[in-house]
């Protein structure tokens, strides 16, 4: 492998330890401005300094990370379908390589739909991904994607993965399953597991835990970060089992702990809560949750 590669796969898959922590923020890709993730600025300021890596389109980098981070940039070169389309499958490259240089990516990443309608032209797209990204040192890693017509056990996610790994992607991202070791057996590159939909916290910890303990280098996550009503104390509990060996306990008690120090929960509970008798009007007040949709 040349030093440029290696070097450049050091900088997500942590040698000492052969652990990662992506932060994904890559998702209005396809979905818009989906929940929380509005302003990707201001979602990415605060967590970037806890991620191993920043998985991002060419577009939200150049306006919402500072080029002055030494985050490395894992680049999201594929799309061309949307949440309303026809059929997400459709993908193709969509950024250069020269562009991809120019924002310095630390790796190159692209979705591969293996079992859907457009499963050839993704694949074929991620060899040949391949085979231009080698020409520089770039690493690929190619995320299976899945979807309502595409399982998510641990025989179609060993399929996508061996895939992925036959073409040449030199790390594979995948979701988590039952068997999960077999996914991990059966694919010859680090695989590292994407959060999904956003679940509570200690689930997504016990997935982190699940994840590493199966073989997988690390996760690769977001709306489980930045769903978080405390995005901050949830990437610091996720670190501490990816790169601090911790229990889904100890993480979960660190969330716990880092939340009941935020100052600002500290100030919500330091107002002074309305008192029936202050409603001077004998109207009946609305309950919060009556007012909810
Ligand atoms: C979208 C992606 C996301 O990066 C991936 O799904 C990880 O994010 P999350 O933890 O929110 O699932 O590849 O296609």
């Amino acid at each position: 492998m040349d030093w440029g590669l290696k070097n450049r796969i050091s900088q997500i898959i942590k040698p000492h330890n052969n652990r990662a922590l992506m932060l994904a923020v890559d998702h209005g890709y396809f979905l818009g401005p989906t929940e929380k993730l509005e302003n990707p600025k201001k979602v990415i300021a605060p967590l970037l300094k806890y991620c191993d890596s920043l998985m991002v389109t060419r577009g939200v980098q150049r306006t919402c990370v500072p080029a002055t981070t030494d985050t490395p940039m894992v680049l999201r070169v594929s799309g061309g379908s949307s949440i309303i389309g026809e059929d997400l499958s459709q993908e193709e490259i969509t950024v250069s390589i020269q562009d991809a240089i120019r924002l310095n990516a630390s790796a190159l990443a692209m979705s591969i739909f293996v079992g859907s309608k457009y499963e050839h032209q993704t694949i074929v797209n991620l060899g040949k991904l391949v085979s231009k990204a080698e020409k520089y040192g770039i690493p690929v890693l190619a995320v299976t994607a899945v979807g309502k017509e595409l399982g998510k056990d641990s025989r179609y996610l060993s399929l996508a993965c061996r895939i992925a790994a036959e073409q040449g992607a030199h790390i594979v991202k995948t979701y988590y399953c039952e068997n999960f070791e077999k996914v991990v057996q059966s694919c010859p590159v680090p695989i590292i597991v994407a959060g999904g939909k956003k679940i509570p916290e200690r689930d997504a910890l016990q997935l982190t835990y699940n994840s590493i303990k199966s073989g997988a280098v690390g996760v690769d996550m977001g709306r489980n970060i930045w769903q978080s009503e405390h995005p901050i104390a949830m990437i610091k509990a996720v670190r501490s089992i990816v790169h601090g060996n911790a229990n889904v306990d100890q993480a979960y008690n660190l969330y716990k702990k880092i939340v009941n120090e935020d100052p600002k929960k500290k100030n919500k509970s330091n107002k002074p809560q309305n008192k029936p008798n202050q409603n001077k009007s004998n109207k009946p007040q609305n309950k919060p949750n009556q007012t909810k949709k």
